[in-house]
């Protein structure tokens, strides 16, 4: 039996397929991840085309699709839709039973989730889908200022010792410091760092809220972010766990969800 799920980000849109076997384990098919863009409809008719094809079945052969994300409502070929905090929870916990607090920081949003050791169930959750500090986008600006590759800030973070503090929260003045920083010669690598850490700080803010409870999961597109796993572990003091694909898991989520409906 097939199932798929379809995860709408804001940034990202996921669709992945999951087959259940005899013994009610399931195995990957396919998966595949696009942009969002401004078409919610065609981006995601689009990545689910796609995961069929590379899953070389048809849509007649998927029993349930469930969406979830923000645009989740617009997915007219799904056949059920659910919040991205139960979707990213199953979905984590298929890859690791045991984690009890899920941090996701994705496109324009980021959330912790905490899970019930019990009932393996989300107990308690923060979002931050209010401000850009503590996203994905939050860097993506960053980046565009300081004219470096996002994906050369793991590198630049673990090849730099000293950071220059970052005193604005907001992404705009923020985004204005880094332009004088830059104009006055600081060294760009110490300028990331600091970024890093300042998006680690807004991260571990809505942690303390909710209580740090061991083992930690790192999802989102953010989670690729190797300069971001590294602040983090080392403000949390604690080793995080990335699932093979972080941007997949809310849609690996909804996926294991169909399988059970
Ligand atoms: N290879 C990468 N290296 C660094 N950052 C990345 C990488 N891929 C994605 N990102 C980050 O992930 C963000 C998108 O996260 P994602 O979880 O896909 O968002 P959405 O909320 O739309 O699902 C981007 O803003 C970018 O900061
Ligand atoms: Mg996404």
């Amino acid at each position: 039996m097939y199932s798929c799920g379809i995860d709408i980000g804001s940034v990202s849109t996921e669709a992945i397929i999951l087959k259940k076997d005899d013994n009610d384990n399931f195995d990957i098919c396919s998966y595949v991840i696009g942009r969002t863009g401004s078409d919610i409809k065609t981006a995601s008719e689009n990545i689910f085309n796609d995961a069929l094809l590379k899953a070389k079945i048809k849509k007649e052969d998927i029993k349930t699709i469930i969406a979830t994300g923000y645009g989740r409502k617009n997915v007219s070929f799904a056949n059920k839709n659910i919040t991205e905090i139960t979707c990213h929870a199953s979905g984590v916990l298929s890859v690791f039973p045991d984690v009890k607090t899920i941090i996701d920081i994705g496109g324009q949003d980021s959330k912790v989730i905490k899970i019930d050791k019990l009932t393996k169930k989300p107990i308690d959750f923060l979002m931050n889908d209010k401000c850009a500090a503590g996203t994905g986008r939050f860097l993506e600006v960053m980046a565009k200022a300081l004219d470096i590759e996002l994906e050369n800030f793991g590198k630049i973070f673990f090849n730099t010792n000293e950071k220059i503090e970052i005193t604005s929260t907001c992404t705009v003045f923020a985004e204005s410091e880094i332009v004088s920083l830059i104009g006055h010669g600081v060294d760009k690598g110490k300028i990331v760092k600091g970024l890093l850490y300042s998006v680690a700080d807004r991260i571990i803010s809505m942690i303390s809220r909710l209580g740090l409870e061991e083992p930690v999961s790192l999802t989102g597109g953010v989670a690729k972010n190797s300069g971001i796993v590294g602040a983090l572990e080392e403000k949390l003091k604690t080793k995080l766990l990335i699932p093979f694909e972080p941007q997949v898991t809310g849609a690996l989520g909804a996926a294991a969800l169909a399988l059970k409906i």
